[in-house]
């Protein structure tokens, strides 16, 4: 496992952070029992993976808190998130930040993320919010502040480039994956320039690990006229990228796409799966995709800014 610093916050993380949110929560949705998904979660550890991510929504805290409690606190990320959809309150916020370092069994958390903000939501939350957020900084009960934008409702950024305007965000969470490339579009460079650290979700999700729904998902892009269909084969829209010298199949080209994507730390993967989690460590120690592979993803998908992957 290779590490870099996350922008600003100085921290060394991992390239790869495990999710434990997603499709599977560690399993927990897709039928592991607490105990394996516990196994999964110290299988990464050992791995050399240091970036663990979670929300008080996903139900995995509790689990997370008994896959640690063994390690050493102080090399962990350890991050999770407060639901921001809805009108929270500063009182709320701070009710639901003990109860997360309750079931984390933690003192601190390296990252909280207001989870999930809508554009329409944002001006509420940094003022009403960003001081209680500031607060628990001071408070040395969360060492950097977070902000994950709603994607599936979001894919064009909208919240996030308004975000960029305030200097409270130490740490961004962005989904990026091969489809949706629009991050690239004047995001990511803006990050750079302000340190803030990128942490991507979306990598794989369902386009990249269920065939059916890639094809799916290509067709509605053909439809809306963001993808040329003479540019791409529709039976098997990205077995291009699978040869020699290439990627393995399409999950460890999608993890390594956006691990070597300029402006992107920590590239989030959600698995309950062992097998999947060994595979998705081995991508990571890979090169960058083939040259002329990426020149045609890009060239592919250049216009897309509708999907999210889902
Ligand atoms: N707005 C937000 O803040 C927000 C929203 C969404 C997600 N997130 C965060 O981002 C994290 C990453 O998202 P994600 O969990 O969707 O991760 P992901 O890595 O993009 O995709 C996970 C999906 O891919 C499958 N998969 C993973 N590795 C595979 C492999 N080698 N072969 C075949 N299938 C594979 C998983 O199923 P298996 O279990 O079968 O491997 C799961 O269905 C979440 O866990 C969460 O922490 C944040």
């Amino acid at each position: 496992m290779d590490y870099t610093t996350l922008g600003r916050t100085g921290l060394a993380v991992s390239s790869m952070g495990l999710g434990c949110g997603g499709p599977s929560r560690i399993g927990q949705t897709t039928g592991n029992t607490e105990v394996e998904s516990v196994a999964i979660i110290r299988r990464a550890l050992g791995s050399g993976i240091n970036v663990i991510d979670t929300a008080e929504g996903y139900g995995t805290e509790e689990i997370i808190g008994k896959a640690i409690k063994d390690f050493d606190r102080s090399s962990l990320v350890l991050s999770t998130k407060k639901t921001a959809s809805e009108r929270i309150t500063p009182r709320q916020l701070e009710e639901s930040l003990e109860q997360s370092l309750r079931r984390l069994g933690t003192e601190y958390l390296d990252i909280y993320y207001l989870h999930g903000v809508l554009p329409r939501d944002y001006d509420y939350l940094v003022s009403e919010i960003g001081p209680s957020l500031q607060e628990m900084r001071r408070q040395g009960k969360i060492r950097f502040i977070g902000i994950t934008e709603m994607f599936n409702d979001d894919p064009q950024h909208t919240m996030l480039h308004r975000a960029l305007q305030d200097d409270i965000w130490d740490v961004m969470m962005v989904g990026f994956n091969m489809l949706n490339q629009s991050a690239n579009a004047g995001l990511f460079t803006a990050t750079t320039e302000k340190n803030i650290g990128i942490v991507v979700m979306f990598a794989v999700r369902m386009a990249f690990s269920r065939p059916d729904r890639l094809r799916q998902i290509i067709e509605d892009l053909i439809e809306k006229k963001q993808v040329d269909p003479q540019d791409i084969n529709l039976g098997d829209p990205l077995s291009f990228l699978v040869h020699d010298g290439g990627a393995i199949n399409l999950t460890d080209a999608a993890y390594r796409f956006c691990r070597y994507e300029p402006g992107t730390q920590v590239i989030l993967s959600g698995t309950g799966n062992p097998a999947h989690l060994d595979e998705n460590i081995a991508s990571f120690s890979r090169p960058p995709l083939p040259s002329d592979d990426l020149i045609k993803l890009k060239s592919i998908f250049q216009n897309v800014d509708s999907v999210t992957g889902q």
